[in-house]
């Protein structure tokens, strides 16, 4: 097989930023998705209808003329998100779900959630609207160690989130351990997880390999490789409550290689080459289609793509792993883990 044909893909997890920088990165998962869940972390948050509206024009104008791309817009729970945001947006259908971050877990967290009594309420009309939660499954107390934190939020947030809304559909995001992967397949049908080519691709040893590697950090950790394993077990596996989520996260090469440097990975114009790369290697071409491209809208509730992309065996163009321009911000950096790249995607 040096060529395979699938539905065209979505991303289920992705940060496209705002000004130039949403320029600049859009257009790269426009070419390959046919949709994203575009993450509402911006400076300051997309807090309420009015936020989303406005953010979703300014991405549709920097879609590339010709693309079909659609974004699929989310809210950011705070302590104050209105229920009645949740109810009109569903009808409305312009909101596709709701992100969690706990306060202080992760890149422009601070309005997030405090004191999971204070959304109940939201909760409440997620479960009735059957709107997704997506869920930054990592706990902020400073005593746990950063490798552990997402396992104990399973103990400590998940597993009573779960008890308290059992009909809550939640997508537990970017899970990067064995007992997120586990969790997952072992909890009901209302509850998913998104995977990231990086967690399939590096382990917590890849960071500090000859020294600090900035663009290997991001959020969740990488963990140590029994977790990559079963990450990559679980996204071959061909169940459909795993999909992709790339949480592709640019940030301006100045803020990544410094003292105290963001965590997120700017892999959108590698994500394909990445995947086909695990998915062969673990014998798993085949069900390379539904992590992509089915799994994610039958938890969605949305038809797959109609149209196809090709795939190669070729070795991609190095052109692909070239920094973008990103105006006045500088660079990006694409992610380039030390893996031999044999897969190019041929059309898109
Ligand atoms: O590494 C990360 N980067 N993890 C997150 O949760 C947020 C993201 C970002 O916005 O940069
Ligand atoms: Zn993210």
């Amino acid at each position: 097989m040096d060529r395979i044909e699938i539905i065209r893909p979505d991303d289920w997890h992705l940060h496209v930023r705002d000004g130039e920088m949403l320029k600049a990165v859009l257009p790269i998962s426009a070419r390959l998705f046919g949709r994203a869940i575009i993450m509402p972390n911006l400076v300051p948050p997309v807090r309420d209808l009015d936020d989303l509206r406005a953010y979703r024009g300014r991405i549709e104008a920097a879609v590339p003329k010709g693309s079909g791309f659609r974004p699929l817009m989310t809210l950011y729970l705070t302590e104050t998100t209105d229920p009645a945001d949740i109810r009109n947006g569903t009808a409305s259908g312009e909101l596709t779900a709701v992100k969690l971050y706990p306060a202080g877990a992760t890149t422009n967290s601070d309005a997030g959630v405090k004191d999971f009594k204070r959304v109940h309420k939201v909760l409440e009309a997620m479960q009735e609207a059957g709107i997704p939660l997506l869920v930054h499954g990592e706990v902020v107390d400073p005593d746990v160690d950063i490798f552990d934190r997402e396992a104990v939020f399973i103990e400590r947030v998940l597993a009573p989130l779960i008890r308290d809304f059992p009909a809550l559909r939640i997508v537990m995001e970017h899970i990067t351990t064995e007992e997120g992967a586990s969790f997952v397949s072992g909890t009901g049908e209302n509850v998913a997880a998104t995977i990231t080519p990086q967690h399939l691709l590096i382990n917590r040893n890849d960071i500090f390999r000859g020294g600090i590697r900035p663009h290997f950090y991001c959020l969740p950790i990488a963990k140590r490789e029994s977790h990559r394993l079963a990450l990559r077990k679980a996204a071959t596996s061909g169940n459909a409550k795993f999909f992709l989520g790339t949480d592709s996260a640019p940030h301006p090469v100045g803020n990544k290689e410094c003292a105290c440097g963001c965590a997120g990975i700017f892999n959108a114009p590698v994500t394909m080459p990445c995947l086909a790369q695990v998915f062969e290697d673990e014998g798993a071409l085949d069900r390379l289609e539904a992590f992509t491209s089915l799994n994610g809208p039958a938890f969605y509730r949305l038809p797959p793509n109609e149209d196809r992309i090709v795939l190669a065996r070729t070795a991609p163009d190095e052109a692909i792993f070239r920094a973008i321009d990103v105006g006045a911000d500088g660079q990006v950096v694409v992610f380039r883990p030390d893996v031999p790249f044999r897969w190019s995607v041929e059309k898109a």
